[in-house]
C-alpha cells in the first residue's frame, strides 16, 4: 500500500504503541484486500462491543491499544453491549458476567468511543451524509448507511472496525470503490396487491429471501411502494445481511444512488432478473417459523433497535392492556431512543403493561448459554429469525408488529397471515 507521510510515521511508531499496532493490522488487511491506499474516515461505529462477540481476548486487545496510548481518532459510535447497564440484575445477568461486559465497556470508554452501546445508530446518534466515507462495521448499519443514506462503508470485521477508529482511515477497497456499487441482480416483485408491504415484517421476509438469492452481490430492488418507510429498510438491511451478507442494495425510486434502473446499474443491462413472488414470500416465511406450538415463551422485537415511532405505535397497541401471565415481551432500544421516548410518557405505558424495555443490550448478545433452550419466541426481525435459533437454541414464529403485541397480550402464536 502506498502510505502518506502521516500514515508512515504512524507504522513507525510515532504516535506510540497503541497506533502502530493498529496500523500494521491494517496495511495488513489492506495488502489482503488488494488496497492501494487509506482513505480518510469522519467517523467511525464499532460492532465488536458485546462481551459475547469477543470475549477475553478481545477485551485484552481493546485494553492494550488504550494502555499503550491509543484513542479514536473520529467520532465513533458503538454496539449493544452484553448487559442492560441500568436493569441487568433484573434481568438474570450474572454477577460473574456483568463484570466481563463492564471491563470490556470500561476499556472502550477509555479508547473514547461515543457510548451508544446501539446497532442503528443511524436512528439519531451518529448519521453520515450522502457520499461520505466511513468506517463502520455491524451489518445491519452498513447495509442501512449503504444502501439507504448513500454513505461510503464496507463489512469491516470485528477488531479491524477497532483500528480503522484508532486510525481514522479505512483501505480502499470493495463498496469504497464506485464501480463496485454497481448493481448486479434484479429483484422484480410481482403479484404483490396493496395488502403488502405494510408493517416492516415484509421487509424482513423479503430482505431475508434476498440474501439468500444473491449471498453477497449488490440487489436492484423494483417494486416497492412509495410508502416504504426508514424503518422498513432497516428491518429489510438487517435481513438482506443475515440470511446473506449483502452490504448494498439499491431500490428504485426510493434509495439515493437508484432514482431508475440505469443508474442503479451504471448503464449496464446484462444483469440477471430474480422474480419474487407471494409464494415465494410465503415459503420463506414458513421456513423462518420453525415452532410448531401454541404457547409462546417471549416476544422478541427490536432487532434492529426499534426507533421512537416504532416505541409509539407499539405504546398505542400496550395501552391499558397487560401483557400474559407466562409470556415475556422484550423490546430492545437505544438508550437515546428510550430517553426520547420517557421523556414522551410512551415508555412508562409500554412498562405499565408488564413488556420490558431494554438498553444497551440485546437477548442474542446478553448470556445466552442454556437460558433459553427449547423455548418458543415469536419476532417480527428477519435477524432474529436467522441468529435466535443458533445462539439460544429456541423456535421462531415470524409475525407482523401488531401480532407480535397480541401474541404478548395473550400468550398464543397468532394465526397465519392471509393475504
Ligand atoms: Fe442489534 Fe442485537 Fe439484532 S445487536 S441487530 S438487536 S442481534
Amino acid at each position: 500500500m502506498r502510505l502518506t507521510k502521516e500514515e508512515q510515521l504512524m507504522l513507525d511508531g510515532d504516535k506510540g504503541k497503541g497506533v502502530q499496532q493498529a496500523m500494521e493490522i491494517l496495511v495488513k488487511m489492506g495488502e489482503l484486500y488488494g488496497a492501494n491506499r487509506f482513505l480518510p474516515v469522519k467517523n467511525a461505529h464499532i460492532d465488536a462491543a458485546a462481551y459475547t462477540t469477543i470475549w477475553d481476548a478481545g477485551t485484552e486487545f481493546i485494553e492494550y491499544l488504550v494502555d499503550n496510548g491509543a484513542k479514536v481518532a473520529v467520532p465513533t459510535t458503538i454496539n449493544p453491549v452484553s448487559r442492560d447497564i441500568r436493569n441487568w440484575e433484573k434481568l438474570g445477568t450474572t454477577k460473574k458476567f456483568a463484570k466481563k461486559s463492564k471491563r470490556l465497556e470500561d476499556a472502550y470508554l477509555k479508547l473514547g468511543v461515543i457510548p451508544t452501546w446501539t446497532c442503528a445508530p443511524y436512528q439519531c446518534t451518529n448519521v453520515p451524509v450522502f457520499g461520505e466515507v466511513v468506517s463502520w462495521s455491524e451489518s445491519n448499519a452498513v447495509n442501512f448507511i449503504n444502501s439507504v443514506v448513500g454513505a461510503k462503508a464496507e463489512r469491516l470485521p470485528d477488531l479491524v472496525d477497532v483500528c480503522c477508529a484508532v486510525v481514522g482511515r479505512v483501505p480502499e477497497y470493495g463498496l469504497y470503490k464506485d464501480e463496485n456499487r454497481a448493481g448486479d441482480v434484479l429483484i422484480r416483485l410481482e403479484y404483490f396487491n396493496d395488502a403488502w408491504f405494510r408493517d416492516s415484517v415484509d421487509y424482513a421476509i423479503l430482505g431475508y429471501r434476498i440474501g439468500e438469492l444473491v449471498v453477497n452481490k449488490v440487489p436492484v430492488i423494483a417494486g416497492l411502494p412509495d410508502h416504504t418507510t426508514p424503518d422498513d429498510l432497516k428491518a429489510l438491511s438487517a435481513a438482506a445481511a443475515s440470511g446473506g451478507a449483502v452490504a448494498l442494495f439499491h431500490v428504485i425510486g426510493i434509495t439515493p444512488e437508484a432514482p431508475n434502473l440505469k443508474t442503479a446499474f451504471h448503464g449496464r443491462n446484462d444483469y440477471d432478473v430474480i422474480n419474487i413472488t407471494p409464494k415465494v414470500f410465503r415459503e420463506t416465511e414458513k421456513r423462518l417459523s420453525s415452532a410448531n406450538r401454541e404457547e409462546v415463551d417471549l416476544v422478541l422485537v427490536g432487532c434492529p433497535h426499534l426507533s421512537f415511532p416504532e416505541l409509539k405505535e407499539i405504546a398505542g397497541l400496550l395501552a391499558g392492556k397487560h401483557t400474559a401471565k407466562d409470556t415475556k415481551f422484550w423490546i430492545h432500544t437505544s438508550r437515546t431512543v428510550y430517553d426520547l421516548a420517557a421523556r414522551a410518557g410512551i415508555a412508562q405505558v409500554i412498562e405499565k403493561s408488564g413488556a420490558v424495555i431494554l438498553n444497551d443490550t440485546c437477548l442474542m448478545k446478553m448470556d445466552c448459554e442454556g437460558v433459553w433452550k427449547g423455548q418458543h419466541f415469536v419476532t417480527n426481525s428477519g435477524k432474529a429469525a436467522q441468529y435466535a435459533p443458533a445462539i439460544a437454541g429456541v423456535d421462531i414464529t415470524m409475525a407482523n408488529l401488531k401480532g407480535c403485541v397480541k401474541t404478548a397480550l395473550t400468550g398464543k402464536r397468532p394465526k397465519r397471515r392471509l393475504y
